[in-house]
C-alpha cells in the first residue's frame, strides 16, 4: 500500500502546502480509507491526519495502467486521472456554486447542527436565511451547465451532504416547483433532512467502519430524531417537517421508519430520497470517480418504479444527462472531449469541449462541438476517470443512512 509516496511525515508536508487544493492520493487509517483523491485539503483534515498514530496511516496512489486501449490509456494516466477536475475547469466546463459558496453554506449547516447537538429547538431564521441564500445562487445557474460538484469533504460528510442534496434537488426540480415558496420550503427540508444525525451519538456517526446491526439501529432514528426537533415549530411548513421524517422512505413501502408507500409520500418526500440517495452514492467515499456517477444513476434506475417514483427518477436523469456535464468521453474520429451542456432533448448528443486531438495531443484552445448539430459525430463511451482501488476499497463499508 505504500509504494511510490513519500514517508508519511513527508507526504503530511506536501499536502498541508495544499490548503484549498484536492487531495490527489488516497489515505488510509489502517485499511479504513478516510480521505481521497478529490477531497478538498482544510486545516480540519490536517489536524486529524496529525494527530493519528503515523505507523497507522497510509497514502497510496493507485494508479490506472494504459492497459489495452493505446493512447487512451496513455492519456489519462498522463494528463487526465489526475487532473481531470482541473482541465474541465481550464476548458471553462460546468457552472456550480463556487467552492467558498459551498463551503460557506456547510460551515453554516454545521453550526446548526452543532447548535441542534445541545438544544431541543431549532433557529429556524438561520435556516431559512441560508437556504434563501442558496436558492438565490441557485437560480443563476444554468441548469443545462450544471456540473456535478467536485467538492469532498470527507471529514464533514453531513454538513456537506445537506448542501449537496439542497442543490441538487432545487436545481433538478425548480421548473416542477411552481412557487418560489414552496422552493424554499422544498430547500428547507434538504438542508435539515439529515438534522436528527446531529442527536446521533459521534462515535457511531463519525465511525470510519463497518457499523454493526445495532449501531445502523441507531443511526435509523436520526428521521425521529430529528422530526421531533422541528415537529412544534410553527414557522416550518409541514412539507419541510416530512422530508425530514420521510426522506428513508420508498415508494415500495420498504424503506423505514414508517413503511409508507407512494400514495402516503408527498413529491417533495420523493424528490428528497432521490437527491439523498444520488449524493451518498456520489460522495459517500473516500475517492470520486466517474464510475460513482454512473453507479449511482444505475441504482435510480433500477429502483425507478419500485423504491423511487418514476416521474421523479426520469427527471433526476434528464437533468444530469446520459453524460453529466464533466464528463470526458472518446468521439468516434479519436478526439477527447469533456461535456459542458446537457441537450435535454437529446440526452445521448451533448455539447462538448473537445481537448484532446485524434492523436491525443492537448489542444491548446479546445473548441465546442454540439453532437446534436453535428451527427457525423458521436460518442464513443465515456472515458472511466476512476482510480482502481482494491475491492475492499470499492466495497461500501455502510449503506447510505
Ligand atoms: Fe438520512
Ligand atoms: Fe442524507
Amino acid at each position: 500500500m505504500n509504494q511510490d509516496v513519500p514517508a508519511v511525515q513527508e507526504q503530511l508536508e506536501l499536502i498541508a502546502k495544499q490548503i484549498g487544493q484536492l487531495l490527489d492520493v488516497h489515505v488510509y487509517l489502517d485499511d479504513q480509507p478516510i480521505a481521497g483523491p478529490g477531497s478538498t485539503i482544510t486545516e480540519a483534515l490536517l489536524d486529524r491526519l496529525s494527530q493519528i498514530d503515523p505507523q497507522r496511516l497510509h497514502f497510496s496512489k493507485e494508479d490506472l495502467t494504459p492497459g489495452e486501449d493505446g493512447f487512451v490509456g496513455e492519456i489519462l494516466t498522463k494528463y487526465l486521472k489526475p487532473n481531470a477536475a482541473q482541465i474541465a475547469i481550464d476548458a471553462g466546463i460546468g457552472q456550480d456554486l463556487s467552492v467558498e459558496a459551498r463551503e460557506m453554506a456547510a460551515r453554516k449547516v454545521k453550526d446548526i447542527f452543532e447548535s441542534c447537538r445541545y438544544l431541543t429547538k431549532l433557529d429556524l431564521n438561520a435556516i431559512a436565511d441560508l437556504a434563501g441564500e442558496l436558492l438565490d445562487r441557485v437560480a443563476s445557474l444554468d441548469a443545462a451547465a450544471f456540473k456535478l460538484h467536485d467538492l469532498r469533504n470527507y471529514d464533514e460528510y453531513t454538513y456537506y451532504h445537506s448542501v449537496n442534496v439542497c442543490v441538487l434537488g432545487t436545481t433538478l426540480f425548480r421548473e416542477y416547483i411552481s412557487s418560489e415558496a414552496d422552493l424554499i420550503e422544498l430547500g428547507i427540508g434538504l438542508l435539515l433532512h439529515d438534522i436528527g444525525k446531529s442527536k446521533i451519538d459521534l462515535k457511531i456517526l463519525n465511525k470510519p467502519g463497518r457499523l454493526t446491526d445495532d449501531e445502523f439501529a441507531v443511526m435509523r432514528r436520526h428521521v425521529v430524531y430529528g422530526y421531533n426537533l422541528v415537529k412544534n415549530n410553527d414557522e416550518m411548513s409541514q412539507m419541510s417537517k416530512d422530508i425530514i421524517l420521510n426522506h428513508h422512505e420508498r415508494a415500495n413501502g420498504m424503506g423505514y421508519t414508517r413503511g409508507l408507500t407512494e400514495g402516503q409520500l408527498s413529491f417533495f418526500d420523493m424528490v428528497a430520497a432521490v437527491c439523498d440517495v444520488f449524493d451518498a452514492v456520489t460522495t459517500d467515499r473516500v475517492y470520486r470517480t466517474k464510475m460513482d456517477v454512473h453507479r449511482a444513476v444505475s441504482i435510480l434506475i433500477r429502483g425507478s418504479g419500485n423504491q423511487f417514483n418514476t416521474k421523479v427518477v426520469n427527471h433526476f436523469l434528464r437533468g444530469i444527462g446520459r453524460f453529466p456535464v464533466g464528463t470526458f468521453v472518446l468521439l468516434n474520429n479519436g478526439e477527447i472531449g469533456v461535456v459542458s451542456r446537457i441537450n435535454s432533448n437529446a440526452l445521448s448528443l451533448p455539447v462538448l469541449r473537445v481537448i484532446f486531438d485524434a492523436e491525443g495531443t492537448r489542444m491548446p484552445q479546445p473548441h465546442t462541438v454540439d453532437l446534436y448539430e453535428q451527427r457525423e459525430l458521436y460518442i464513443d463511451r465515456p472515458l472511466d476517470l476512476s482510480y482502481s482501488p482494491a475491492q475492499h476499497v470499492l466495497e461500501d463499508p455502510n449503506p447510505p443512512v
